[in-house]
Formats: structure tokens, C-alpha cells, sequence
């Protein structure tokens, strides 16, 4: 099989090497040798050029949390296609699908749409900074927000550059991100609360909000420690600091957001990913007081916004049948499957006796090739080895028929079904006893 796979997908590669830097649009397709190129893909399931049918746990990187064409969501979109898909003008179905992404949660008050999640956290630290008039952000180390240029600082330190523990040095991802830009990102520690605070305590009264992910997956996928929470929440409302939550991933995990999980109320809350059924979405939330920032209709607008193809109502009409269908028996339906799957891949750790355990929460979960979950980033961080096992592994799953996040993280959908995570399992298991026999 995978030197057929290796066959038409590597002449595709090949086209595409001549068209795009690195032979393609975002990194995260990229295997070796060649990315897999996919025709179809129907609930749990994508086919490949060459005809191989695999069972997906990568879910475009925990983006549709009912599988690949839902049938009720494309026949809504079809019918919206036919109307038209972008217009400049409003459309009812966006009003209709603030309406639903509000009565979720109570802390989301106000609501604006855009395109990723990126441009969602964007959006969340200007807002943060035009509320409160400081320039400065604080961020988890090795947490993923997207590419805005503050989001970015120290998504991918290495042990070659990133400081001592109690300094973490403010990483750039781009060469020629702006001195200031790093200047202003101050980078704690997960899940440390004495270097948190005092990381944060050198910049009271500048910080317009502390960003967090409350299970970043780059950190580990490690759900944060409640008291971590808590502390960093009331860090940011003795400094008059906003906390912005980026729920871009996690929002998955319960009816109103992982923040449900901590009973957390975050000033501002980002969202992305599934809600958007499939299409590119973005959405920042939460507090009507900071949410104002946007209003137009006061005679200086703080922080004017905008985005062409924000709020179209093809990826409104995806969204809002997405999330009426993600009720309280389609979270308990994934949710109750990645704790079947965890379960089976410890049983399978302990019956192989490798070193590896599995991090995680909700409907999502990550393998590590180490004894204990990793506390942090720099814990979480690959070495040799690791690298080696994990790619190994995922070049295993995929030869057995399933797909998974590069970091070896897998993402349940509605689709799925027992039979389909024991399968899994079992997969894993194979490779396991692969790395034992080593
Ligand atoms: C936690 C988190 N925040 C933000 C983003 C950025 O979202 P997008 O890729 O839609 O820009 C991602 C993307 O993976 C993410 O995982």
C-alpha cells in the first residue's frame, strides 16, 4: 500500500513543489516524503487519490466535529450556494447564529464573526488593548494562537533558545517580527503559579490581557490546573488585566466551552474551528463592556473591524446547523469515545510495557513517549527519540488505515463509533509492540 500511496500522491508533490514554497499552503499537510492527497471524504471517513480509505482522527486539525460532509449541512449550504455566497450586505443567517453562539454561555455577551482562529485571537488582543490602553500581552510558553505576530512569540522555543525558566525569552516564529512585538509578549510558564506571577508582577499596570488555552495542545494537551486558573484569573482582576480565552480548540469539550469545565468567566473568549461546520470561521466573545470597542455607532470607534469575507453566509448556514446538531448527547457521544479511546491505548501502554502515556480531555487526546503527562512545554518537547517513535508510530496508523494530528493527537467526531476507536486501538497496539520489539 504505501508504495502505491507513494506513487500518484508523489507525482502530485512533485507538481506542486513548482507552485508553492515547500509544494503546499500551510505546513501542517507536510509528511514525508510527500503529503497524502485526499478526494473525498464522507463522516469518518477520506479517501486518497490512490483509492485507499482510511478512518480520520485528524478531522482538518479538530475542525469538524461531525465528520466530513454531514448530509444536513450540505444540503443547507447547497441550498445557500444557489442564493448566493457572499454578499456586501447582512444576512439574516449571522444574526441567527449570534443568537445561538450566545445562549451557550453566559459569559459571551456580544459576539463578532470572522475567518480563522487566528484572526479571532488577533482581534481579541487589540480589542484588550484598545479596552484598557496598554500595549502589553502575556502568553503560555509553546501555546499555539495562530500567526498574528504577538500571538506567535515562543509557539516553537527550543531548548537552544528558550531561556531560563524563570526568564523564558520572548521567541520570535518569523525572522523580522519587530523588536517591540517581542518586547511586549511576556511569556509564563503552564500550569506554575509562583513563575507565572512573578513573571506577571514585573508588568502591572502595562498588560492588557493574559491569553490562554485551558488544554493547549502544543504544551502537551494537558487540561491547566485548576489552581493555575484561578490564580492567573485573579492576577488579571487585581491588575485590571483582561483574560481572553482561546477556545478556538477546546470549545468542543463542553456546552459552553471548556470554561464551563473551571466555571471560568473570562473577559473575552476566541473561537474558530468547528463552528464553523467546515468553512473557515473565526468569532470573538464574551463581555458587552469590552465588546464595545467594535461598536461603530459611538462617535470614535476604539478599535474599527472589519474582514470582507466575515459573517458570509455560507459558513453562518454551516455553522449554525453544526452546532444545533453538538447538543448535549452529540458532546457525551464524543466525549465518552476519546475515554474509551485513552482507556484502550493505557491497557495497550501497560500490556507492551513501553514508556508512554496519553494526555488529554473532551473529545480530544495526545500520545507521548514518556512515563508521565508533561507538565509544560519544555517537558512536552520532542527529544530524538521521541521524535523518532511518534512519526514512526503515525507512519504506522496511517499504513493501518488512520489518519491523526502530526503530533500524534486524536480528534473524535460524531461520525465515529466504538467499532471505529477499537480499531484504532488496536492499531496503536501493533505499534507499540513494534517499538517493544526494538
Ligand atoms: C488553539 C488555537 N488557536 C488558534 C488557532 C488558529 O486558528 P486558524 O488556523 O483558524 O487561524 C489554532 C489553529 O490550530 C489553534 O489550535
Amino acid at each position: 500500500m504505501s508504495e502505491q500511496v507513494s506513487t500518484r500522491s508523489a507525482q502530485i508533490y512533485e507538481r506542486a513543489l513548482k507552485s508553492m514554497p515547500g509544494g503546499v499552503s500551510r505546513n501542517t499537510v507536510l509528511r514525508k516524503p510527500h503529503p497524502l492527497y485526499v478526494v473525498k471524504g464522507e463522516g469518518a471517513r477520506i479517501t486518497d487519490v490512490e483509492g485507499v480509505e482510511r478512518i480520520d482522527f485528524a478531522n482538518n486539525m479538530a475542525s469538524l466535529i461531525h465528520g466530513h460532509a454531514h448530509p444536513e449541512v450540505v444540503a443547507a449550504v447547497t441550498e445557500q450556494l444557489q442564493k448566493g455566497t457572499a454578499f456586501a450586505e447582512g444576512t439574516e443567517a449571522e444574526v441567527e447564529f449570534a443568537e445561538l453562539i450566545l445562549s451557550r454561555n453566559d459569559n459571551f455577551e456580544k459576539i463578532r464573526f470572522v475567518n480563522s482562529g487566528t484572526e479571532a485571537i488577533m482581534s481579541c488582543l487589540k480589542a484588550s488593548r484598545a479596552f484598557t490602553g496598554r500595549p502589553k500581552v502575556a502568553k503560555v510558553e509553546g501555546a499555539y494562537h495562530g500567526q498574528y505576530d504577538y500571538a506567535e512569540v515562543s509557539q516553537n522555543p527550543t531548548p537552544v533558545n528558550w531561556g531560563d525558566v524563570d526568564r523564558p525569552i520572548s521567541v520570535p516564529v518569523a525572522k523580522g517580527t519587530p523588536p517591540n512585538a517581542l518586547a511586549d509578549v511576556i511569556v509564563i510558564p503552564f500550569n506554575d503559579i509562583e513563575r507565572a506571577l512573578a513573571l506577571l508582577d514585573q508588568h502591572k499596570g502595562e498588560i492588557a490581557c493574559v491569553l490562554m488555552d485551558l488544554m493547549p495542545h502544543r504544551v502537551g494537551l494537558k487540561p491547566a490546573d485548576p489552581e493555575f486558573v484561578r490564580a492567573i484569573r485573579e492576577w488579571t482582576r487585581a491588575d485590571g488585566a483582561l483574560l481572553v480565552l482561546d477556545e478556538v480548540i477546546t470549545f468542543r469539550s463542553c456546552f459552553g466551552g471548556a470554561e464551563d469545565w473551571y466555571d471560568l468567566d473570562p473577559d473575552l473568549t476566541a473561537l474558530g474551528k468547528f463552528i464553523g461546520g467546515g468553512f473557515p470561521v473565526g468569532a470573538i466573545t464574551g463581555r458587552a463592556d469590552v465588546m464595545s470597542v467594535m461598536d461603530p455607532l459611538v462617535p470614535v470607534v476604539q478599535f474599527p473591524h472589519s474582514g470582507t469575507f466575515s459573517a458570509n453566509p455560507v459558513t453562518m448556514t454551516a455553522g449554525l446547523i453544526t452546532m444545533k446538531l453538538f447538543d448535549q448527547g452529540a458532546i457525551d457521544h464524543v466525549n465518552g469515545l476519546a475515554t474509551r479511546m485513552r482507556e484502550g491505548i493505557e491497557a495497550a501502554i501497560r500490556e507492551t510495557g513501553i514508556t508512554a502515556c496519553v494526555t488529554g480531555g473532551g473529545s480530544l487526546l495526545r500520545l507521548h513517549m514518556r512515563a508521565e503527562p508533561p507538565r509544560n512545554y519544555r517537558e512536552a518537547f520532542w527529544n530524538d527519540e521521541q521524535r523518532s517513535h511518534l512519526t514512526g508510530l503515525i507512519d504506522h496508523l496511517l499504513n493501518e488505515g488512520f489518519t491523526v494530528v502530526n503530533t500524534c493527537t486524536a480528534v473524535m467526531s460524531t461520525a465515529h463509533t466504538e467499532a471505529d476507536v477499537d480499531s484504532f486501538v488496536a492499531a496503536m497496539r501493533r505499534g507499540f509492540e513494534k517499538i517493544a520489539a526494538e
